[in-house]
């Protein structure tokens, strides 16, 4: 997802908006840029690749005190500087940085920009012009010619802009991406989210689709439809600890090992009266519905596997799970009275807010568990349930993947009959499992080896169980592809030998899970199968279950959540196949943190 920084104020502007691209790397980009102005003149910088080549290029003579600084993760137009945000209209007077895809902005070129030379392929830089088309043609201000371009768009953005000829003056905009403003004092900031501005200010206004922002140093001038909103800001819960690496050498790694205290952190942060629970209000919308639906991407629509495995198993309830780019275009015969669960660390990914959209079209309730707060799904669904895992930076999912995982054991908990709390003390064994995560986290040594042994020079590998496990083994392949780039596939062990067994060959690495007393023997048969065709077997099985041949021994919990468990080691062999290989472990190749593109 690209990032945007504005800053206007008294302070020089370059320092404090590569500050803020800093703090959005995570997001996943290809190249950055700023502009700053100093006495009504514009300064452009823009490099492909890291913030830091970019600061190395910023000349900080410059006495600039307001500019916007972006950087970009390639949709329109490959990574090059003249793609790179952010762009100036063919005369030089604006210039504008962009988050989103604008859908016709090829027709809007070719109506009103024929005659027009433009630098890159991006959508971006046709807006921008299109806003100096209007400026010329009807000699409108700059804000008449903004809101009216604006007007013409379909599609999504959250926008930036600078007018040469409106001193001290940025201009914001949003439609389904997200954008925040930063409130200081004698400042004033725009930002794709807190993280951008956390370096200057805890508070911050979200904008809502369709508003339109006048910001100076000392105003914010919030609009829609031509009426002004008044907003309360909020206070951004982000602990400065939280932003850095410390002393780990990637924040996956980091991430990690924080899993064990977010675990304790959810089983405190919803526990009331001595007992696990969620708000009555969500309770009962749920407990009014015949059937859930939990809709999301990647990592959280794998914990949503799992979640549908605890709200049948303990609360009975019906449950479906979708792919949200698929129900959106796709969706099933919804019938009875459904009930929504997204579920999105980000809170921001356009594929399940695009499904949101629809379900609120439907009049369907629905809850988002997100971990963060005022994200854009999280206020446009009737109900939120906080992950509490802290800000994920790593673009690999680990910590909000557990989170998930036992907020969801957490709802299904809630909506159960008292005979199985009676019987099942949820508390007691997440609290075990937090623990018995710090076992696993102390052997990482041992993990590493074993990527060594099993990954060196992998060009293939698979992740196999049954049941929870195989849930459990399409985070893990995700896991390992998504930052080794080695083809990785999670199987159900059963389903091999109906086809893709005969992609095992000499030394094929095949993982296996294996926590369910009731399938751990047809899965040692699979085990079988594959090394009989010359796999390299390695085995992560539940003590209760281990035999002398097993490589890696999980400590025993409920087999329940053995999942939150389970995936612990694939984490690390991930993540230690990625320092093998010498790749970038946090922000891999192709991939941003959130996805806000469909
Ligand atoms: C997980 O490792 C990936 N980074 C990705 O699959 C992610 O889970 C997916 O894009 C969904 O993101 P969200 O949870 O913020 O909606």
């Amino acid at each position: 997802m690209c990032g945007i920084v504005g800053y206007i104020g008294n302070e020089q502007a370059q320092p404090i908006l590569l500050t803020g691209l800093e703090k959005l790397e995570y997001r996943g980009y290809d190249s950055a840029g700023i502009y700053v102005v100093e006495h009504q003149k514009g300064y452009l910088f823009k490099e492909v690749g890291r913030i830091q080549q970019l600061k190395e290029a910023t000349d900080y003579s410059i006495c600039a005190t307001y500019g916007i600084g972006h950087t970009r993760w390639a949709t329109h137009g490959v990574p090059s500087t003249q793609n790179a945000h952010p762009h100036q209209s063919f005369d030089k007077r604006f210039t504008l940085v962009h988050n989103g895809v604008i859908e016709n902005y090829q027709e809007l070129k070719e109506t009103y920009l024929s005659h027009v030379v433009l630098q890159g392929q991006t959508d971006t830089e046709v807006i921008v012009s299109l806003i100096a088309y209007f400026a010329q043609e009807k000699q409108w201000s700059a804000k008449q010619s903004f809101q009216y371009v604006l007007s013409l768009i379909h599609g999504s953005y959250a926008f930036a802009l600078i007018d040469n000829q409106t001193p001290d003056v940025i201009y914001a905009a949003k439609h389904k991406s997200p954008l925040l403003v930063g409130i200081g004092s004698q400042f004033n900031m725009v930002c794709s989210d807190a993280m951008a501005g956390i370096h200057q200010t805890r508070q911050f206004i979200e904008l809502h689709d369709g508003e339109f922002v006048t910001l100076t140093k000392a105003d914010v001038s919030i609009e829609k439809d031509g009426h002004i909103i008044q907003r309360q800001s909020y206070t951004a819960q982000i602990d400065a600890s939280d932003l850095e690496k410390g002393t780990y050498p990637f924040y996956m790694l980091k991430e990690i090992d924080e899993q064990p205290a977010v675990l304790r952190r959810i089983i405190k942060e919803y526990t009331k009266d001595n007992q696990l629970d969620i708000p009555n209000d969500v309770k009962q919308a749920i407990l009014t519905s015949d059937r859930i639906h939990i809709i999301a991407c990647g990592t959280s629509y794998h914990a949503g596997l799992v979640g549908k495995y605890y709200l049948e198993t303990f609360a009975h309830i019906p449950t479906e799970v979708h792919i949200a780019s698929e129900f959106s275009y796709h969706p099933p015969l919804i019938s009875g009275k459904p009930f929504f669960i997204f579920i999105s660390q980000s809170g921001e990914t356009a594929d399940s807010r695009q499904a949101l959209v629809k379900i609120n079209e439907w009049n369907y309730p629905s809850l988002t568990l997100t971990n963060v707060n005022g994200s854009t799904l999280s206020r446009e669904s009737n109900y939120t349930l906080l992950l509490h895992a802290g800000p994920e930076i790593a673009v690999a999912s680990t910590k909000a993947y557990i989170a998930q995982m036992a907020v969801l054991s957490i709802i299904a908990y809630a909506l159960s009959h008292d005979t199985l709390k009676d019987a099942f003390n949820l508390s007691y064994e997440l609290s075990l499992v937090s623990n018995a995560m710090e076992s696993i986290i102390s052997q990482k040594d041992d993990i590493h080896i074993f990527a060594k042994t099993y990954l060196k020079d992998a060009k293939h590998a698979f992740f196999i169980g049954r049941g929870l496990d195989y849930l459990v083994s399409l985070e893990a392949a995700l896991k390992l592809k998504e930052i080794s780039y080695i083809q990785t596939e999670g199987f159900a062990a059963g389903e091999l030998k109906h086809g893709t067994i005969a992609l095992i060959e000499q030394n094929t690495p095949v993982f296996t899970i294996i926590t369910q007393d009731e399938t751990s023997l047809n899965t040692r048969g699979n085990i079988q199968e594959v090394k009989a065709r010359g796999a390299k077997t390695c085995t992560f099985v539940m003590g209760k279950l281990a035999t002398k041949d097993d490589q890696f021994i999980l400590p025993d919990v409920s087999k329940y959540l053995s999942p939150l468990l389970s995936i612990v080691p694939s984490q690390l062999l991930a993540y230690y196949a990625t320092l093998e290989l010498g790749y970038d472990v946090d922000k891999p190749r192709n991939l941003a943190k959130s996805v806000t593109v469909e």
